[in-house]
């Protein structure tokens, strides 16, 4: 009988880099399975910014794992190795949201959110993972619940080259907005605007940010896509309009320990009367068919592009998240686990 892989945290790490040895690869026995359920083998796994985030309660982020946890995965695609369930057979390719970072997860078909066999007019599989997936999830709660974009109203939107953020810009496009984004570098900033569509991209590590970034928006900001936090955001907060909306998705800005970093000085919402809310896209897993409808026929029309970056390896995690925080990565992280078919 085989054996499981999981992976678990050692030690909370040090503010930065991840080291090799921040996570122990156990083994234990294969889960048993009951009536209904079926055992998948994980592929690919989603790298997320909260995957760093969840390391170190300092970050402020929304879960915590303490050392010797499981680490939680947001989103896999993997294939069915058995099964005791009448709907999914030996040998499907499933997307699924939740589980954990292991080799083997068992599902429970009737519990587990976001399950769905890949489908062959997909033009690619890994955007179950990204536009499809939780990370497109996020921007649509984002971009239609709180930015709520009117046609011709400039839509601003933090980590633009990243996945969460390419993906909102690219919906705010959809809905008629003209957007644009900060990025870090030219070469991502360049890619924002070619490959993305973004109407601009603003470097955030020009000495000359905010200049430009005033530039980019001539007539000021009517809603702001916000990711990152500390000086984009206070950059950002200044071009705001009266009654302007910001989506507060997260602030990657403080994820990798260190503790926070300052942002915006909040007297702009009371003079601008601005509308400034959260949200975490797990709390609205019920709105998933009104995402997909939307969002699955702006894609059927071939209006939106998906990039990802893929870090191969189990023992490479500390890697594909370290490859995110560094901002190498250009749309979705993903992390893969055994060869896909
Ligand atoms: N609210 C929710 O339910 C929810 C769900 C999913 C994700 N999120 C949030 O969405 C945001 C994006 O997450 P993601 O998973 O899509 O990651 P991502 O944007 O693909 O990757 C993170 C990007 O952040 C940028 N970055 C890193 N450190 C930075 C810093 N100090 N200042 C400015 N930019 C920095 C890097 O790009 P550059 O090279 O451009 O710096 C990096 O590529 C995060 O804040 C995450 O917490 C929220």
């Amino acid at each position: 009988m085989p054996e499981n892989t999981i992976v678990r945290l050692n030690r909370v790490p040090d503010p930065g880099v991840l080291p090799a040895d921040i996570f122990e690869l156990a083994t234990e026995s294969m889960p048993d399975l009951r009536p209904g359920q079926m055992l998948v083998e994980i592929i690919y796994q989603t790298i997320d910014a909260g995957s760093r985030a969840m390391l170190d309660s300092s970050s402020g982020y929304v879960f915590t794992v303490k050392p010797g946890d499981r680490l939680p995965a947001s989103a896999s695609i993997g294939r069915v190795v058995s099964s005791r369930s009448d709907q999914y057979g030996e040998g499907a390719l499933v997307r699924l949201f939740g589980g954990t970072r292991q080799r083997y997860q068992r599902i429970d078909p009737e519990r587990c959110v976001g399950l769905q066999v890949l489908e062959s007019d997909v033009v690619d599989p890994m955007h179950y993972l990204g536009i499809l997936g939780i990370t497109g999830f996020t921007a649509w709660l984002g971009i239609t619940d709180i930015c709520r974009p009117a046609p011709g109203e400039t839509v601003l939107v933090s980590a633009a080259a990243g996945a969460v953020g390419s993906t909102a810009g690219q919906f705010a496009k959809a809905l008629g907005a003209r957007v644009v984004g900060i990025a870090g570098g030219a070469r991502k900033c360049q890619y924002v605007r070619d490959q993305f569509g973004f109407d601009d991209c603003v470097d955030y590590q020009a000495t000359d940010f905010s200049e430009r970034l005033a530039q980019a928006c001539p007539k000021g900001v009517n809603s702001y896509f916000e990711n990152v936090g500390g000086a984009v955001q206070q950059a950002a907060f200044s071009l705001l309009c009266d009654f302007a909306r910001v989506a507060m998705c997260g602030q990657v800005a403080q994820y990798s320990g260190g503790g926070e970093v300052p942002g915006a000085n909040l007297m702009t919402a009371v003079n601008r009367q601005l509308e400034v809310r959260g949200f975490l896209a797990h709390t609205h897993y019920h709105r998933l068919p009104s995402f997909m409808a939307q969002v699955g026929q702006w894609y059927r029309q071939g209006r939106l592009i998906q990039s990802h970056n893929v870090v191969q390896g189990m023992e490479n995690l500390h890697e594909a998240i370290n490859s995110l925080v560094a901002g190498r990565n250009i749309g979705q992280q993903v992390h893969q686990l055994a060869a896909y078919p």
